[in-house]
This record gives structure tokens, sequence and C-alpha cells, in this order.
């Protein structure tokens, strides 16, 4: 079966086509109109989407070289997000599925970030995931397909929210987590030694009080030195994300006692993170999987795939689906 994946939970309008156990097309339109303000403004968004989406679909199924006849079922973000941007997304695959008379499914945006490691990775189980993303970060366990143990979550801000935060802070453009990324890559990462709150408790996560200190650091420190040694600052600030949840995530695949370890979401495209966690899987001789860059941030691909993962368990929606803003809506 062909699945057209649609993802429209936050400022990405995106489409894919999956085919036998490959993605032939992987279309991403982002919106710039956030920039200016800083941070997505949801209104816009969903705006933008609409404007968007048609064309998006299109270009997927050209870039596929498929016809939308061809199309076997329409898999689409039902959520967690915002819930207008969702909306655009769930009545255009309801749309599509009603006058192509296929089946549409729903798709958990946090689920799609894990299973997109499956895209470029050969599916199995069990594994530990760690999901960090702009809005969440998780740690799960699954032994079977979307059977997930939550061992941890933040308590507070999610690791990219942390990341876009402190670099507002630092007075970088948004989304301040690449920034971070790019200027950490001349720094010294032992320049300063930021908080790593809650690195020996359990698997939950804490990272305002880091964003809180870096914010009382520059200013103690004044404009002039955050300036020449922004990109020390950086790097000390991506070590310290990264030190706790690497550390974490390590720990979970101990207490599971599993080999397969996977990034998702996000701030996987993080490169300290990314070298980190390769290291340490050489090490400790695990499995690690961590998606192209391309499949780390919001993407259709995760959400085409999942589809595919979901039909294969015969995990079929309707057209009641309704979408969710949060975990554990009805
Ligand atoms: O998964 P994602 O694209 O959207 C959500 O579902 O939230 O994640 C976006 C988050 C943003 O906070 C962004 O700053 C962060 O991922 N991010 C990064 C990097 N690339 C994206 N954070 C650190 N380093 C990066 N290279
Ligand atoms: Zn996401």
């Amino acid at each position: 079966m062909n699945i057209l994946g649609i993802e429209s939970s936050c400022d990405e309008t995106a489409a894919s086509v999956w085919s036998d156990g490959r993605i032939l097309s992987n279309v991403i339109a982002s919106q710039s109109v956030h920039e200016q303000f800083g941070g997505v403004v949801p209104e816009l968004a969903s705006r933008a989407h609409h404007k968007t989406i048609t064309k998006t679909v299109r270009q997927a199924l050209i870039e596929a070289g498929m016809n939308i006849d061809e199309i076997g079922a329409v898999a689409v973000s039902q959520g967690p997000g915002l819930m207008g941007s969702l909306l655009v997304g769930l009545s255009f695959a309801k749309g599509l599925a009603l006058s192509r008379q296929i089946p549409v499914i729903g798709v958990n945006h946090i689920d799609a970030h894990i299973y997109a490691s499956f895209i470029e990775h050969k599916e199995v189980y069990p594994f530990v995931a760690l999901v960090v993303s702009g809005g969440h970060t998780r740690l799960v366990y699954a032994d079977q397909p979307f059977k997930h143990e939550v061992l941890g979550r933040t308590r507070d801000d999610a690791a990219g929210e942390a990341f876009d935060k402190i670099g507002k802070i630092l007075g970088l453009p948004y989304p301040g987590g690449p920034e971070i990324d790019r200027l950490a890559r001349g720094g010294d990462p032992a320049f300063h030694d930021f908080p790593r709150s809650m690195i020996r408790d359990g698997f939950d996560f804490s990272f305002s009080g880091l964003k809180t200190s870096v914010l009382y650091y520059v200013r103690e420190k004044g404009e002039e030195f955050t300036r020449k040694n922004l990109s020390h600052i950086c790097a000390s600030v991506s070590e310290a994300i990264v030190n706790v949840l690497t550390v974490k995530v390590m720990r979970a695949a101990e207490l599971k006692g599993t080999q397969n370890v996977l990034l998702a979401g996000g701030v996987s495209a993080n490169s300290v993170l990314r070298s980190r966690m390769k290291q340490l899987a050489d090490e400790h001789h695990l499995n690690l999987m961590i998606p192209s860059i391309e499949y780390c941030t919001d993407n259709a691909a995760m959400i085409a795939v999942t589809g595919a993962l979901k039909a294969r368990e015969n995990l079929f929606d309707d057209l009641t689906m309704k979408p969710f803003a949060r975990i554990g809506e009805p």
C-alpha cells in the first residue's frame, strides 16, 4: 500500500509518500513568518498551513512520481500540537480520504518522531527512545509497536524549549537551538559549569533552572563579556543539556537491559548530542539509531512511516477522528 503522510502540528507544512518500505518524497514548507515574533504565533501558523497544504501535498506526489489514485491510505499528525494547525492537516486528510474512499490513519506526533528511526534503520524491539523536541522531552521504552512505557518526562521546559529560551536570552534569532549548536562548535564546553538539574534523580528532566542560571550569568557578566564569549557560553550550555540527556538515556538502557537506543525529535539534530551518543554507543556496544537531520526535525516522512506501521498493525481510524492539543486529551 502507498501511504501519503501529512504533518501540520506546529509551523511546518509537510507531505511525504511512503511505498513498500521506502520514503519516495519528503516535502517541507517552513513558515518564516514567525521569525520576527521570536516564536510560533498559532493564528499565523494555521493560516500559513491553509495557504500551502495543497501545494505541498501536490509536490510530494510529483516528487514520488505518483498519482493520487495510487495512494491507499492517508496518515496525518493528530496531536499533540497547535489546535488550529492540526485542524488544517486533519480536515485536508479527511477530505482526501472521503473523496478517494481510502482509510485515514491518525498518527501521534511524538510516536512519529520515534518511528522516524525506522526509515533508515531496521525495525527492532525492545528499544529505549529519547524524544527531545521543542514541546516534549521523554524517555520511552517499547517492547512492541505502539506499546510505550513512559520512563520519564520533563517537569518544566522541554529540551528544545530550553535551547530556544536560552537563545533568546543570548540575543540569538529564533529558533535558538540550531544557532546555539552552530556557535558552540568553536567554544569550550568547560568554560562555565551550568547546572545539571536532576541528573542523579530518576528519569524525569528539568531544564528551567538552567535557563534561569544562564539569565543570571549573562546579567552579572554584562553584554560585552557575553558577546565576546558567546561561543564558549553556547558550548557550556550545550554540554549541560547533553550531559543530562545522555546520562539518563544510558541509565534507562541499562535498567531495561536493551542495547537498542534511539534518539528522536528536533534536538536530536544537535551535533554535540549526536557525537556524544555515538561515542557512548561505541563504548557500550549499543545499537544506536539516530535519524538523518531531515527526519529529526518536524517532517511528514515520519508520519508516513508511522502510518505504514499502524496500517500493518491494522490500526486505522475513521472520519470521526479528532485532533488533540495535549497528550492524554480525549
Ligand atoms: O521536533 P521539532 O522539529 O518540533 C517539535 O515537535 O517541537 O523540534 C524543534 C526543536 C526546537 O526547539 C529547535 O530549537 C530544536 O528542536 N533544534 C535543535 C537543533 N535543531 C533543532 N536544538 C539543538 N540543536 C540543534 N541542532
Ligand atoms: Zn516534532
